[in-house]
């Protein structure tokens, strides 16, 4: 890529940060990324959108020539939207792995399972690292660099570390993580290792991890990396602006996203609104957070108070990566399904189970904490939430080689022998698929095939 072509011929946007407690705007964050002012969290604003609206018709058209564009930024399926993010002088300062570009799937299988005409799932699983991570990282890194940070941090459940110890890399950075002991699956762990993140297995559960980064973060020049930096929730919007170019704008009913740290729902749901408020699109769809049960802190904080004051929980799931009590961004979140009218809901430990192995029979797979979403689904149609002919989408976060023990242990039965669910989960034994160890004869493995032909398709 030469000079000429990394640089816009004329700056796309400028950003402000914005407390959204009291809306004080400052040039730049602290290291904790919340307002000197009243403590609340920041978000990025353009204030040149309301005096020179972007042209939505033009951009559409940008947009769609870009993918066929040789330049690393073109190729990145999120700065391909770089009009609605951050800009950078210079395009070469961005780290990129090539992220976004996510499949929209049909997913009919599930479709029927949830009582539903149609249903789609966008899986941003299929991101470079294997998760919805990368697509923030790529925009939160990439202004690390440019601020001249020698490390960055996050605590992680495990898909931000990977993704940030990834971006690092890439961008000449060292990465620190801090992740729960024993709490993060392997999949996640052995790639923050891979990619030469110093990683720091802490004696406490994510949002412990959480409270230690803090206090690292204000005594070292260390640049943080979770969802709190405003700048990885831009990033993440991307991936609304992309499924409504895959529904050729037209905007479905229902979203579904699994809710943790609540950054994600918060990024997807900003996107809605601003894409509404310039013009992309003419209607919101209904952002929906779907939590487990043992992790529900969103669900109780809506249920019990109207979404006014957090009440945090001890978090307990075997959906690892939504294992988080106390949630950084409930606020962002509670705005957005107020702002959409969507709902929360909450789902037992069988339940994704169940849902997981569904998702996995399209063909499609996720890991657990991605699965809460069809399970939610099903419950929000028989509560009448979501009809049977409206469009829903379901947003799957991670991959499903992220945590294969969770699967194996499925399929083997054991996932939940000796907790309480033992019971309940007889149910899923319709689902399971234990491996087969077979002698290495050609009539065992005729014998078993025809026994499988019998058996009935679940
Ligand atoms: N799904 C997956 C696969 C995740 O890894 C996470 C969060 C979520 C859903 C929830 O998203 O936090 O934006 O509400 N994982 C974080 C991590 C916390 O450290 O990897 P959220």
């Amino acid at each position: 890529m030469t000079d000429q072509t990394s640089r816009e011929s004329k700056p796309v946007q400028t950003s402000q940060l914005r407390c959204i407690g009291c809306g004080v705007v400052c040039e730049k964050a602290e290291q904790n990324f919340r307002c000197t002012s009243c403590g609340d969290l920041l978000e990025i604003v353009y204030p040149g959108w309301n005096t020179t609206r972007p042209d939505a018709t033009a951009l559409r058209a940008l947009w769609r020539q870009r993918r066929t564009s040789g330049l690393p930024v073109d190729e990145s399926g999120v700065w391909r939207f770089r009009e609605l993010l951050p800009s950078f002088h210079d395009w070469q300062q961005i780290i990129t792995l090539r992220e976004g570009h996510t499949p929209l799937y049909e997913m009919p299988a599930c479709a029927r399972i949830a009582g539903l005409q149609q249903l789609y799932a966008k899986h941003q699983g299929m991101n470079p690292t294997g998760s919805f991570k990368d697509t923030g990282m790529t925009v939160a890194a990439s202004v690390a660099r440019r601020e001249g940070f020698r490390w960055v941090a996050c605590a992680s459940t495990g898909n931000t570390s990977a993704s940030m110890a990834a971006y690092a890399a890439r961008g000449g950075m060292r990465s620190l993580v801090l992740i729960p002991e024993g709490k993060v699956s392997w999949g996640k762990l052995s790639q923050a290792l891979d990619y030469g993140a110093v990683t720091c297995q802490v004696k406490t559960d994510f949002d412990g991890c959480m409270r230690v980064l803090n206090e690292v973060v204000q005594r070292m020049p260390v640049y943080l990396l979770n969802s709190v930096n405003p700048y990885r929730l831009e990033g993440q919007k991307t991936a609304a602006v992309e499924l409504m170019e895959q529904f050729d704008w037209q905007t479905p009913d229902h979203i579904i996203v699994p809710g943790g740290n609540l950054g994600n729902s918060s990024a997807l749901g900003k996107a809605f609104l601003e894409m509404k408020q310039l013009g992309f699109i003419s209607a919101l769809p209904r952002v929906s957070v779907i939590q487990a049960a043992g992790a529900n802190p969103l669900v109780r904080t809506i249920l019990e108070n109207g979404g006014k004051k957090l009440i945090s929980v001890q978090a307990e799931t075997a959906a690892s990566a939504i294992r988080i009590g106390n949630p950084a961004s409930w606020k962002k979140a509670v705005g957005v399904l107020q702002a959409t009218g969507g709902t929360v809901e909450q789902v037992s430990e069988v339940e994704i189970a169940m849902a997981k192995a569904e998702i996995g029979a399209d063909g499609v797979g996720c890991e657990p904490a991605s699965a809460v979403t069809l399970a939610g689904l099903k419950k929000l149609v028989k509560q009448g939430f979501v009809k049977v002919g409206e469009s829903v989408v379901l947003i799957l976060t991670g991959h499903l080689l992220k945590d294969p023990e969770f699967t194996l242990k499925f399929h083997r039965g054991d996932l939940f022998v000796g907790t309480e669910s033992e019971k309940e989960a007889d149910i899923l034994r319709p689902q399971q698929r234990a491996p087969i160890v077979l002698e290495a004869s050609v009539d065992a493995v005729v014998q078993t095939l025809n026994a499988a032909e019998e058996r009935p398709e679940t």
